[in-house]
């Protein structure tokens, strides 16, 4: 399973990066106001920025939501760096340029994704990466985990090449069940990441070993 970072913050993704398990970054316009990036030019650059840091798919999001804005915007984003994903928001008119996209050698991630039913018409148009919410799905009193499991089921039996990228991850528990899921791709804030280093034993037992090489020292 990948790793991608969540998040627009440079020392956060450099933090992840540094680590040396880092495969890539999504964003989002959220994320993006989260920084305080402001105006095309801005997040242009942020992107561009981001790509030079992590050598890893960079997606970046698409705020038009009709067709020809939508191909129009993706193409723009395509053209900053060989490593950008076109994110594109799962709409009638998104799914038209996801395949639009995948006919012209333009990769996408196709965002907002709640059903299994949206994932398989994202798979069908060619998308690189499907995002599926599972924070927000568990936040809307459903469990996002069952999605995981379902689109990996679905497309092990469809053969479908889309990548599942599991997103709007809340816990370390929720990287290491999309894992066991058969997620692809994992997109989690650091905290997440970082929290999968811990357990107290290791520190229990860390903490031995020191006082006792000090004994041999
Ligand atoms: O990048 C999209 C997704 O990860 C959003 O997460 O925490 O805003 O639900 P969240």
């Amino acid at each position: 399973m990948k790793f991608f970072i969540d998040t627009a913050n440079l020392d956060q993704i450099k933090e992840a990066n540094d680590l040396g398990i880092l495969d890539g970054v999504t964003t989002n316009p959220s994320l993006m106001a989260k920084e305080g990036i402001k105006g095309q030019e801005a997040v242009f650059n942020h992107y561009k920025t981001i790509c030079e840091m992590v050598n890893g798919d960079i997606s970046a999001e698409v705020i038009a939501t009709e067709f020809n804005a939508i191909v129009e915007e993706g193409k723009k984003l395509a053209a900053i760096h060989k490593n950008i994903v076109v994110k594109v928001p799962m709409i009638k008119d998104g799914v038209k340029a996801i395949k639009w996209f995948t006919d012209n050698g333009i990769r996408t991630n196709c965002t907002l994704v709640f059903s299994a039913g949206q994932a398989i018409l994202a798979a069908k148009a060619g998308a690189a990466y499907i995002s599926p919410f599972i924070g927000r799905i568990d936040d809307s009193g459903w469990d996002g985990m069952l999605l995981i499991e379902q689109l990996s089921h679905i497309f092990q039996v469809q053969g479908y090449t889309s990548e599942i990228l599991a997103a709007s991850i809340r816990s370390p528990n929720h990287i290491i069940r999309c894992a066991e899921a058969g997620a692809d791709v994992v997109t989690s804030p650091l905290e997440s990441i970082l929290g999968l280093l811990k357990h107290p034993l290791t520190d229990i037992g860390l903490a031995k070993f020191l006082e006792d090489a000090k004994k041999s020292a």
